[in-house]
């Protein structure tokens, strides 16, 4: 009765919301509880038949509460409580570019983050937003270096450029990147399926990752929170040069409330 009335929750703005509390989340566990094996869809063993109606189950367009009609009406990653914790933790003004719908911005926000989001709004009407998501691109980063960069999910496909331009004009020193990274993925392309291979390279270059958090995963997703923070000078500790990092005590975080 509760997954129902959960699942009926979807039908406006303000129900989604749910006065704060997590409801992707909920929904995200009573959708795996429903067909545990959906993980499988991609599984050599399985005959054309059966990948067919586990496909077909993740990304029925027709039915509201499939899969890929709540990552649309939330986000592509289900936030978990860990996660925002996490971020809320942090205690930084955010920025986030690409928000999307704005669900976990929405989520921080509630939980007393300071959050601006920005988005292009071609794809998402406002009808859908969570919170006021203001029309920007990367630019506008230029102009919040104090605040740590949120970007989830950003580049659509190979050819998006939002990641990179992000990174580009962000001169803050932390970002929080919510999605796959090169080996993390259960896609064919390496690079995974978020964020663009260029934007991982530059990533790499200029940023460390400091703490990675499992976060719970839709079948065909490998999505993780990691931290990045952005490299400071090189010093020469007896001819190898070396950053220094105060790493936190705790790096990895292998469990997540699913
Ligand atoms: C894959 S969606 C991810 C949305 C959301 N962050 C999520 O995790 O579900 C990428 C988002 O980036 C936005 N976007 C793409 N290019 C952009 C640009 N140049 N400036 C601002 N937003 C952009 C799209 O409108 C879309 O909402």
């Amino acid at each position: 009765m509760a997954v129902k009335a959960d699942f009926a929750k979807l039908d406006s703005i303000e129900s989604r919301k749910s006065g704060g509390e997590n409801l992707y989340l909920r929904l995200y566990q009573a959708k795996m509880a429903q067909n545990p094996s959906a993980h499988r869809f991609s599984d050599p063993s399985l005959v054309q038949k059966e990948r067919d109606a586990l496909t077909r189950w993740i990304r029925d367009c027709d039915d509201r509460t499939s899969p890929l009609n709540l990552q649309l009406l939330f986000a592509f990653s289900v936030p978990s409580r860990e996660a925002l914790d996490f971020i809320v933790g942090l205690k930084r003004q955010i920025i986030s570019v690409g928000a999307g719908v704005g669900y976990w911005e929405f989520l921080l926000q509630q939980r007393g983050c300071d959050v601006l989001a920005f988005d292009s709004n071609q794809v998402y009407p406002e009808g859908l937003h969570y919170i006021s998501v203001k029309t920007g691109g990367p630019e506008v980063l230029a102009s919040h270096g104090d605040r740590a960069l949120f970007l989830a999910w950003p580049d659509a496909d190979e050819s998006s450029k939002l990641s990179t331009d992000c990174l580009n004009h962000y001169k803050g020193d932390v970002i929080i990147h919510i999605g796959e990274l090169f080996g993390e993925t259960l896609s064919s392309d390496p690079w995974g399926q978020s964020t663009s291979k260029a934007f991982q390279l530059t990533l790499g270059e200029r940023f460390r990752c400091v703490t990675r958090m499992q976060l719970p995963n839709w079948p065909g997703h490998a999505d993780t929170l990691t931290l990045w923070r952005r490299i400071p000078v090189a010093v020469d500790c007896d001819g190898a040069l070396f950053h220094y990092f105060d790493l936190p005590r705790k790096r990895y975080w292998p469990e997540c409330s699913t």
